[in-house]
């Protein structure tokens, strides 16, 4: 029999939720190392600019990092960059009160971290056009960013949980795709502060499974049916995507597999009890978002190597 608990609204799931935020945040600061982004990076590398100092100009024979991986450094850092709008958007839903406010200006401190120490290691050794990349922050930033679902507190937590997941994945990738190993240890430094983050919204996520499993499971099937990267908004971005997804730094297999997949596999999700019409309906959805995304990986695979195989014909 479907059960048919009255749906919670936005403060009492937040109220609900407060306990939990009070204990995933003792455990993240236990497990969270403190790290200092000047460590990371090689300042004696660094030449003066041109321009105010009159040094030299940046020249693309300058940066020794495959195009692929610096398009992919570009929409990370730009990403980070717009730290102001993400915080804005979770201090408004969640509060500046207790310890959902504790978390909120804990977590923008983190992230605070991660644009200085990418665009500092970026500047210093020199792997992208400075102007090129201080235009697109004016742009990006100026274009503010808030997600379909920023005034539901579940459908947030949602999306933050493979969102920080997607961000992970992404770091770590595109460190690899740098062959900088100062790069890479830098980004997997970033990607380990990220997966700490997940595993504090993917549990707030676990919770909510428990005392509202429906509208849990409605947040989840809408969140992965629309979700798209929180840097969707930057000047060319679809361009920019396929370019990463062809390189296999972050294509449709990974978002399933690493991301999609591993979050839902935490919470149970294909066994989840106490469902009412809706929570079943949202469960029938996300299977089928899950097979979609599948078949669209798949379809997406065969595309590129067929790319891989023209291209190697072509060289032959
Ligand atoms: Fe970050
Ligand atoms: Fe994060």
């Amino acid at each position: 029999m479907p059960s048919t608990r009255t749906p919670l609204s936005q403060e009492a799931l937040l109220i609900e939720l407060e306990p939990v935020v009070a204990t995933n945040l003792d455990r993240h600061l236990g497990l969270a190392k403190e790290w200092f982004p000047h460590e990371y990076v090689p300042w004696s590398d660094g030449r003066t600019f041109d321009g105010v100092l009159g040094g030299e100009a940046w020249s693309p024979a300058d940066s020794t990092i495959p195009e692929a991986a610096r398009t992919a450094l570009i929409v990370n850092l730009l990403t980070e960059d717009n730290l102001p709008s993400y915080h804005r958007q979770i201090a408004t839903l969640f509060g500046q009160d207790g310890a959902w406010g504790t978390w909120v200006h804990r977590w923008t401190a983190e992230e605070g971290r991660h644009g200085t120490a990418i665009r500092d290691y970026l500047t210093v050794t020199r792997a992208v056009d400075p102007v090129a990349l201080e235009r697109a922050r004016m742009v990006h930033m100026s274009a503010g960013y808030s997600n379909q679902h920023d005034d539901e507190v579940l459908h947030s937590l949602a999306y933050v949980s493979f969102q920080e997941l997607a961000t992970r994945i992404s770091h770590r990738n595109t460190g690899r795709a740098t062959g900088d190993p100062l790069c890479e240890q830098l980004l997997a430094r970033v990607a380990a502060d990220e997966n700490l983050h997940m595993v504090f919204y993917r549990n707030l996520l676990a919770a909510a499974f428990e005392f509202a499993p429906s509208q849990a499971m409605r947040a989840v099937a809408d969140v992965v049916g629309d979700f798209q990267m929180p840097g969707n908004g930057i000047d060319g971005f679809a361009r920019k995507s396929v370019q990463i997804a062809l390189a296999g730094i972050y294509d449709l297999r990974q978002h399933r597999d690493d991301v999609v997949n591993p979050v839902l596999r935490q919470w149970d999700i294909w066994n989840v009890t106490g469902l009412d019409a809706d929570g079943e309906l949202a469960r029938e959805q996300l299977a089928e978002h899950v097979s979609e995304l599948d078949l669209a990986a798949t379809r997406f695979e065969e595309k590129r190597a067929a790319r891989e195989a023209r291209i190697a014909a072509r060289s032959a």
